[in-house]
């Protein structure tokens, strides 16, 4: 070759590839991908983010992390997975409605699925069906949870929540003025309710001196130390075959047996509560087993042992056992917590706290019925308020199950300064949907949506209401046909609760108001805390016995 070639060959050959990795470079950023999303850098290959967004405690009214990366990064970003993945996080509206409508494609993911059928055994309760055998659980199951249900479920609420009631009387009755932390006590009211209306099971939990060894078993499950530890999900979501070995591996050298002992107990009280109900519906036959003893698990039996119920269209004996733990998983410190919000915000808004109990003590009866609380115009607001700000479930994952491409609302710019106004995502992607951020947009809610305002729902924005949620335009018990099956039932036991708990007692906070914390558990869940033990839910209250009682 020539001296000159040898020199102009090379020199054209870096010019061609520069220009060919430029246009090649320039052709994949009009293609967006996730990995193009903005969001914080990855602090690590083995834990990603997600050690600190499974559990962390923010003091309460500041932003928690998920409202700084959104603020930083816009409404839809990524963060790092486990072993160098990463999830997508999201509260832009288009993204909502699409997961919400598409959920053949995004279905629930492993690792929650493995978390529940560590409790629901070899069953598959309705919260992890997906497809055909969900729509089928779900029809099954709807009777259970209609208006005329709940209706009657109503009388074992007030039963329930004016025994915890005159407990607490009895306590300030002894000590003067009452210190009470309703925590515990609004837990374990909500135990004993879901017990019986779901099942027709006293779990006594309000009954300290009775132990019970289901209500004791369930303790052991939800109060283990585990639920805060990121090595939780990061299990959870290793292949099962490797989750087997560590199982073993763990009841050899003894460390798993009071959860297995747990999740024994579990299965063999429910086996027996399915039996026991058979034999009761048998007994009746197929007619109506009579007010009372109806219950969410006996109606489920009867819907599915009817004969206009083809053989095809039946569940399992194995899944309708699962739905007993279900139902007080799902059921049971959800109501709860959302309760001990709605206190918390009655003890900071003391005007709202005075309004309130006027209009419940207008009311002429102790045990008004289902449609006479809804009549409640500020009962309504404040329980459709707390549980818009403080929804117990603040985020929910999906993972994508084929390619797909989700609609932006809001377009994101990537590396490049491209915008983009849609997202692919490939097969096995999650995504989160953040359903506190929507519940609090200020796009959506107007200026004031991070402050409580029951009187906001006299006169909703426009806005607000293309959230497509289950209830009150909110996104927290989902909606479509995942979303919360229970919304109805919480809304009325939560109104009977406040309703029973105002009529008779004045709330104060018994700490100062930058004492308290909120603090975000298991990726999901918000609890108040205290700074002093940010790792407990704890709301310590002063409460006084109203004059009139
Ligand atoms: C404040 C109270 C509650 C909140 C905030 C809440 C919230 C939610 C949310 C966000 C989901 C969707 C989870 C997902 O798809 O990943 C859900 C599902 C569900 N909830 Fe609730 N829930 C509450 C109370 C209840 C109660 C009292 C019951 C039953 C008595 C219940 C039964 C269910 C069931 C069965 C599902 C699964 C529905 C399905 O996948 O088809 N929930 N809930």
């Amino acid at each position: 070759m020539q001296p000159i070639l040898k020199i102009f060959v090379p020199v054209l050959a870096s010019i061609v590839a520069y220009y060919l990795f430029r246009t090649i470079r320039w052709g994949l950023s009009r293609i967006p991908s996730p990995l193009s999303l903005p969001g914080p850098p990855n602090p690590g290959w083995f834990f990603g983010h997600q050690k600190e967004i499974w559990s962390k405690s923010t003091p309460l009214g500041e932003p928690t992390l998920m409202d700084e990366w959104h603020e930083m990064y816009g409404p839809t970003f990524k963060a790092g997975g486990f072993f160098g993945g990463y999830r997508i996080y999201s509260m832009d509206i288009k993204v909502v409605q699409h997961i919400m409508r598409n959920d053949d494609i995004y279905s629930k993911p492993p690792v929650m699925r493995n978390l529940l059928n560590m409790i629901l055994g070899e069953g598959t309760g309705v919260i992890v069906a997906e497809g055909a055998q969900h729509r089928l659980q779900r029809k099954a199951m709807n009777p259970a949870f209609g208006p005329p249900q709940i209706r009657e479920f109503t009388k074992t609420f007030f039963d329930k929540s004016l025994e915890m009631r005159d407990i607490w009387k009895a306590q300030i009755a002894t000590e003067g003025v009452g210190e009470i932390d309703p925590v515990e006590w609004l837990s374990k009211v909500t135990v004993d309710i879901i017990g019986l209306t779901g099942f027709n099971y006293h779990l006594d939990a309000l009954n300290d001196g009775q132990t019970n060894a289901l209500n004791e078993a369930f303790k052991t499950m939800f109060h283990s130390n585990g639920w805060d530890s990121p090595w939780m999900p990061l299990i959870a979501a290793l292949p099962k075959s490797i989750q087997s070995i560590i199982k073993t591996l763990a009841l050899a050298c003894g460390v798993d047996t009071t959860m297995k002992s747990s999740v024994d107990c579990i299965q063999r009280s429910c086996r027996q509560l399915l039996m026991e109900n058979k034999a009761q519906l048998a007994a009746t036959g197929e007619k109506d087993i009579g007010s009372g003893s109806r219950n969410l698990l006996s109606l489920l039996l009867k819907s599915n042992m009817s004969s206009d119920t083809p053989a095809h269209a039946r569940m399992s004996d194995a899944d309708v056992m699962a739905q007993i733990p279900t139902f007080l998983i799902a059921g049971h410190d959800t109501t709860s917590l959302a309760t001990n919000w709605a206190l918390l915000e009655l003890s900071l808004h003391q005007d709202i706290q005075a309004k309130l109990q006027e209009e419940l003590l207008s009311v002429p009866t102790a045990t008004p019925s289902m449609d006479e609380l809804n009549g409640l115009p500020l009962l309504d607001g404040f329980v459709r308020e707390t549980l818009r700000l403080h929804s117990p479930i603040t985020t929910l994952g999906r993972i994508a199950t084929q390619d797909d491409i989700i609609p932006l609302a809001h377009p994101f710019t990537d590396r490049d300064g491209t915008v983009h106004d849609k997202l692919p995502v490939r097969k096995g992607q999650l995504i989160h949907i953040t359903l506190h951020q929507v519940n609090t947009d200020k796009l959506l809610w107007g200026p004031h949506a991070d402050e409580f305002r029951p009187d906001r729902w006299l006169n909703l924005p426009d806005s607000a209401r293309t959230i497509p949620g289950a209830y009150s335009n909110t996104l927290s018990f989902w909606g479509g046909s995942h979303g919360c099956m229970g919304w109805r039932f919480t809304s009325i036991e939560m109104k009977v609760l406040i309703f029973v708990l105002l009529r008779s007692f004045h709330f104060e906070l018994a700490v100062q108001k930058d004492e308290l914390m909120v603090l975000k558990m298991a990726s999901i869940w918000q609890r108040p805390s205290l700074k002093s033990e940010p790792l407990q839910t704890r709301l310590p209250l002063v409460v006084k016995l109203l004059k009139n009682e």
